[in-house]
């Protein structure tokens, strides 16, 4: 019987078997503790005691399992490592201590000095430098290339091509990659294929289905959903993740157990949140399409969206990030944004609190000009990660904008 209790042992696990993503996302991972607690507990420690001095050795040599140092093994940290893997279907994760941590831990377990990675140039700023700058620097070279051209994917890899890195749908500009056939043509050149699910999270897309080796997060953004914590994981097969852990406990970018608590209690109301921000993001797509004070509106589910199709194809639901050009320059952008009342102006996403930015000037503002006119970053950009308030008030909010701007 699920759940039974005799003389609290052995201690009950849910028993999940077959369960749909929604009850995954509520309770996978939760091995409880003998006091049987019913929400998860936060294990508060650096380090763990052993019965013995023989017992302390087993442990250290992998002889037998279990807690040892929370820099590598942690309760809290390992339930959400077990159900955010489950919820990828993937077999093994490894959460970090931000997105950035994820990327860069996947980056040094898996690749070598002399590979090659290909990229797509429509990845978040910071990825972008880290690869450029930071992987140059240690003799690993990336090729950016744009993420809807496959051809140009092709045409960049070369015999030392190891790994191909995405974003879908990508920051800020919602476009699309087949994750199925950039997979195949990754694999035709055994060659790794990284997915940054973080727009979509695996209740509205799930990569590692696709074909996908490996995907990160900057759990940061949906996962917790409520911008409270930084954090990251990363999500695939043992025999890679077991790689990532390796440079986790060499090096350190650990997850602290209260923040993986948090991720915890933010991964039991994804799915119903996800489809809160797609329902409410498809509103404001809509509406701002029909304003004259618009140049153009990007939003996968919007049907004018050259991928609408394939978004539809490959993800359950479109998401609550958008962005749209605003007639004029940074001067109208920046007074439509200071011209909202309640939204926020800040650069993080995935939000229950509606947020606004513009990307020329601060998420995407490292890059050079050339990089922003090649990523469509342009001046009379701005991004919206559609919250959960009121729709109505949203539109209210924006409109003030608009009236700000000039433009209405
Ligand atoms: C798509 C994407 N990936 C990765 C990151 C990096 O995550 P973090 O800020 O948690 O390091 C971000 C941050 O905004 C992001 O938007």
């Amino acid at each position: 019987m699920a759940n039974s209790i005799e003389n609290n042992s052995p201690i009950p696990v849910s028993n999940i078997d077959g369960a749909e993503l929604q009850t995954v996302a509520v309770r996978a991972g939760h091995h409880r503790t003998h006091e049987l607690e019913h929400s998860e507990a936060i294990f508060p420690t650096s380090s763990f005691v052993f019965n013995s001095a023989a017992e302390a050795a087993a442990r250290f040599s992998g002889e037998s399992a279990g807690n040892i140092y929370s820099r590598f093994t942690n309760p809290t940290v390992q339930i959400f490592e077990e159900r955010i893997a489950a919820m990828e279907g993937g077999e093994r994760a490894v959460a970090t201590a931000s997105g950035m941590a994820a990327i860069l831990s996947t980056c040094i377990a898996l690749l070598k000095q002399g590979d090659h990675v290909v990229c797509s140039r429509s990845v978040f700023g910071t990825t972008n430098v880290f690869f450029e700058k930071y992987m140059g620097k240690f003799g690993v070279e990336t090729t950016f290339v744009d993420l809807i051209d496959v051809d140009q994917w092709r045409e960049a890899i070369g015999s030392n091509t190891k790994l191909l890195f995405l974003e879908t749908p990508s920051n800020p500009l919602c476009e699309i990659a087949d994750i199925a056939l950039l997979a195949e043509l990754a694999h035709q050149h055994d060659a790794l294929l990284v997915v940054d699910n973080c727009f979509c999270t695996p209740a509205l897309q799930r990569p590692l289905l696709l074909g996908a080796d490996i995907v990160v997060h900057s759990a940061t953004k949906y996962l917790d959903g409520q911008g409270r914590c930084v954090g990251g994981v990363v999500v695939g097969r043992k025999e890679h993740m077991d790689e990532v852990f390796g440079f986790l406990r060499s090096a350190g970018p650990t997850m602290s157990p209260f923040n993986a608590w948090v991720f915890l209690k933010g991964l039991e109301t994804l799915c119903l949140r996800m489809k809160a921000h797609s329902e409410s993001a498809q509103v404001i797509a809509n509406w701002l399409s029909g304003k004259d004070a618009v140049e153009s509106v990007f939003y996968t589910g919007l049907e004018t969206h050259p991928q609408h199709a394939l978004a539809k194809k490959q993800q359950s639901g479109f998401g609550g990030v958008l962005s749209f050009r605003i007639k004029g320059g940074r001067e109208e952008a920046w007074k439509f944004i200071d011209g909202v009342q309640f939204l926020s102006i800040t650069a993080n996403l995935g939000d229950t609190k509606t947020t606004i930015t513009h990307p020329a000037t601060t998420t995407h503002g490292r890059l050079s000009d050339e990089g922003k006119a090649r990523s469509g970053i342009t001046e009379n950009l701005i991004r919206i990660s559609v919250g959960l308030e009121s729709v109505d008030d949203i539109k209210r909010d924006l409109q003030l904008g608009f009236s700000a701007s000039g433009l209405e």
